[in-house]
């Protein structure tokens, strides 16, 4: 059956804004934060503390999480090394999160090691992230489906992975289409080949692109498999700078469309969050690409 409530995770400012071209001003991303938390949104992914080269949009991660920190809502922030976990303690994040690559082409691709070289470096991040305080860590996963280098992505290379994240301490797990090619069959056949391996549905989380149009279906299949959790990005923001052919995520307002629909609470002002990410696209200067957002709106 379907739950009662979802557990959105909201990835705009971070998975959305990462791959923008322009940099976005620290105090309008803090804006975006503020106005999401205003929606009703209870977790909202604020930045990376990642290499500034990497990823130059979120090089202002020092200035922007300050800017946010009072808000009365889960901030987790993405911390692929020690250095990065320093650099978010320093500013007092309660959440982190790692990101390990079910292939090996997109873990040199985003993280510049294999995928064992990457879990070992991590292994001390979530050691330290859990002594300094019992941090809540998650673990994301990318290309659970496909992979732009290798194609089709064997179910059993995505469970190897997400046994050791949760093995080294994880709290929970997002699997990644990062590329939005998955379907609800193979969604399926992922989540059927996690629960025969011992991984517990409640921590697994789902992190669609909406690439191929699926996301929403898939979600819907998630859903049906006992998740409970899912991520999204407000208007449909996104995608990833190191795999070629990703765009936007699934968009929060798609999701929260379909989850009112079906009689499930998620706590979120739908009215409020498409003026939102109208206002984001403003700032950006294109229209959401989200069908929710263009017809509740006159973009
Ligand atoms: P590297 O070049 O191998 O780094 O990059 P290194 O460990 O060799 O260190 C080199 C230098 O970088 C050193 O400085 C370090 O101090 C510095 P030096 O001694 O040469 O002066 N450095 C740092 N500086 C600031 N913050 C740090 C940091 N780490 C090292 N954290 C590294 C390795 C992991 C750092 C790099 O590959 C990186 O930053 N990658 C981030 C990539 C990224 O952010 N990708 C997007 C997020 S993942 C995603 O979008 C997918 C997801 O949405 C799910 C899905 O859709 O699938 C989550
Ligand atoms: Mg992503």
């Amino acid at each position: 059956g379907l739950p009662a409530r979802v557990r959105v995770h909201e990835v705009g400012a971070r998975d959305g804004l990462q791959n923008e071209k322009a940099v976005v001003p620290a105090q309008v991303k803090a804006e975006f934060i503020r106005r999401l938390a205003g929606t009703g949104l209870t977790t909202i992914e604020a930045t990376s503390f990642v290499h500034p080269k990497w990823v130059p949009q979120l090089a202002d991660a020092e200035e922007l999480f300050p800017a946010v920190a009072d808000l009365p809502v889960d901030l987790p922030v993405l911390v692929p090394n020690e250095r990065g976990l320093e650099r978010a303690l320093a500013l007092g994040a309660r959440r982190v999160a790692v990101f390990a690559s079910a292939t090996e082409s997109f873990a040199k691709a985003n993280l510049n090691r294999t995928v064992d070289e990457s879990l070992a470096m991590f292994e001390p991040v979530v050691a330290r992230a859990k002594d300094a305080g019992g941090l809540h860590v998650r673990g994301y996963l990318s290309m659970c489906f496909g992979d732009p280098w290798e194609g089709d992505v064997p179910v059993g290379q995505v469970v190897r992975v997400c046994r050791a994240l949760l093995d080294m301490g994880c709290d929970e797990l997002s699997l990644g289409d990062t590329i939005g090619v998955a379907t609800p069959g193979h969604v399926s056949a992922l989540l059927t080949a996690l629960d025969g391996a011992g991984v517990p549905v409640e921590r697994l989380g789902v992190h669609f692109h909406d690439t191929y149009g699926q996301a929403l279906s898939n979600t819907l299949t998630a859903l049906r498999h006992g998740v409970r959790t899912v991520d999204a990005s407000a208007g449909g923001l996104g995608g990833c700078p190191f795999a070629k052919s990703a765009t936007g995520n699934l968009a929060t307002e798609d999701l929260v469309w379909m989850l009112r629909g079906l009689g499930i609470d998620t706590g979120i002002d739908l009215g409020r969050l498409v003026a939102t990410s109208v206002w984001m696209a403003a700032h950006l200067g294109r229209p959401s690409p989200s069908r929710t957002v263009r017809a509740l709106s006159h973009q």
